[in-house]
């Protein structure tokens, strides 16, 4: 990774940014057939600036950013003491969001943010973390497996109406202790 890669927790001031930034890689990563008023409607909610800034606000929030020469490129973003049924853990953790930036995948902001996540969500007491991912998004498919991450299963990720099928994933953390 270009050692003009730096990462840091997320503070008030980011929302802007990683609304815009979670706008642009919701699109390219899920828009795969255009935009139709549903996706228009998600994704205009889900990254407004208010909802970003509120999720940064809550307590159970962990966020971190990947900036180069003073732009945003990635963020992860977990949220402590989320259960899932299909999940048997004492004190899971949900990975909400891993987005990199089109330009900057493939070298290794992905992972570099994924372990500052999971180190952030042990080091506050979670034992695993899961997450959730669209059978239609081959990289990210790809991606966690080979990261120790177990594919635990078929989920449903509903909007608007709409049921798209998507995988669940979970790791079992260690913590930092
Ligand atoms: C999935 C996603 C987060 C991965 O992020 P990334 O930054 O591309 O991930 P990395 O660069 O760490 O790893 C990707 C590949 O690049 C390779 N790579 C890592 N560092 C590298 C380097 N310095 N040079 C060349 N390749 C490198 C890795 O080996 C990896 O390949 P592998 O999976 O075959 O092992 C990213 O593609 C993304 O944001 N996608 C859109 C949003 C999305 O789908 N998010 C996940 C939703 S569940």
């Amino acid at each position: 990774m270009p050692d003009d890669v730096s990462f840091r927790r997320a503070v008030a001031s980011d929302a802007l940014c990683i609304g815009v930034l979670g706008m642009q890689v919701f699109l390219d990563t899920y828009a795969t057939d255009g935009i139709r008023p549903s996706l228009a409607r998600e994704v205009l909610e889900q990254f407004d600036t208010a909802a970003v800034a509120s999720l940064l606000a809550d307590a159970r929030a962990r966020c971190i950013v990947a900036e180069r020469n003073g732009h945003l490129i990635g963020f992860a973003q977990a949220s402590l003491h989320e259960a899932h049924p299909a999940i048997v853990s004492a004190r899971p953790a949900k990975l909400d969001r891993l987005y990199v930036q089109e330009p900057f995948v493939g070298i290794g902001v992905g992972l570099a943010l994924l372990g500052r996540i999971e180190a952030l969500a042990a080091a506050d007491g979670a034992d695993l973390l899961w997450l959730t991912s669209w059978i239609g998004n081959a990289r990210a498919l790809a991606f966690y497996p080979r990261r120790g991450y177990d594919d635990v299963g078929p989920t449903i990720y509903a909007f608007e109406g709409e049921e798209h099928e998507n995988r669940l994933f979970a790791k079992t953390l260690r913590s930092a202790g």
